[in-house]
């Protein structure tokens, strides 16, 4: 879990020029999204999963524009992401690693996978390398116990992982860039 704790009331926004949320944003949301949810804040979720999907993270500025949007707090949608681990505030690499940790993984051996991570990748878990190609996570139960090990490389999930098949799916990310699309193996 990443639960943070901040002064919230005095932390800098960075602002760009364009906003995150644009009118189209706001447009489809309320076609799309709203009237699927109660109240507006129920649209929370959905929302930020778009966000994230779109901008890789969910930044300060998108945290503020989507509060603004749907009549609630900026803490409150701050709370939202950085209490749920698939939600990033900070900018990420190009291609995520998120390696389970959870109790069927351990006894299957993650930290063979992780160890082989940390060592390919020269960075630690929660680390960006520095050509920004790769962030390594460290994650809770991702639903796939019964093919422990199992690890994310972006949206993919692949299952019964061994160091070679971790290996083989870094060296095809790092030769094509890409940063989710891999074949599950
Ligand atoms: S413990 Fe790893 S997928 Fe459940």
């Amino acid at each position: 879990m990443s639960w943070h704790t901040k002064r919230s009331s005095t932390t800098p926004v960075p602002k760009s020029p364009s906003p995150v949320a644009t009118a189209a944003h706001k447009e489809r949301w309320t076609r799309e999204i709203l009237p699927k949810y109660a109240q507006p804040q129920g649209a929370l979720m959905p929302i930020l999963h778009e966000v994230q999907h779109e901008h890789e993270h969910i930044s300060l500025q998108a945290m503020v524009e989507v509060a603004a949007f749907l009549g609630i707090h900026p803490s409150q949608v701050f709370d939202t992401v950085s209490f749920y681990e698939e939600f990033r505030a900070e900018r990420v690499g190009k291609c995520v690693i998120g390696v389970c940790q959870s109790i069927a993984c351990e006894v299957c051996d993650h930290k063979a996978i992780l160890d082989r991570a940390r060592l390919r990748l020269g960075i630690e878990p929660h680390e960006t390398t520095p050509d920004g190609k790769f962030t390594l996570l460290t994650m809770e139960c991702l639903g796939s116990c019964d093919t422990a090990p199992v690890a994310l490389f972006g949206e993919t999930l692949h299952e019964n992982l061994t160091v070679a098949k971790l290996d083989a799916l870094i060296d095809h990310a790092r030769a094509t860039g890409d940063r989710s699309r891999q074949a599950s193996h």
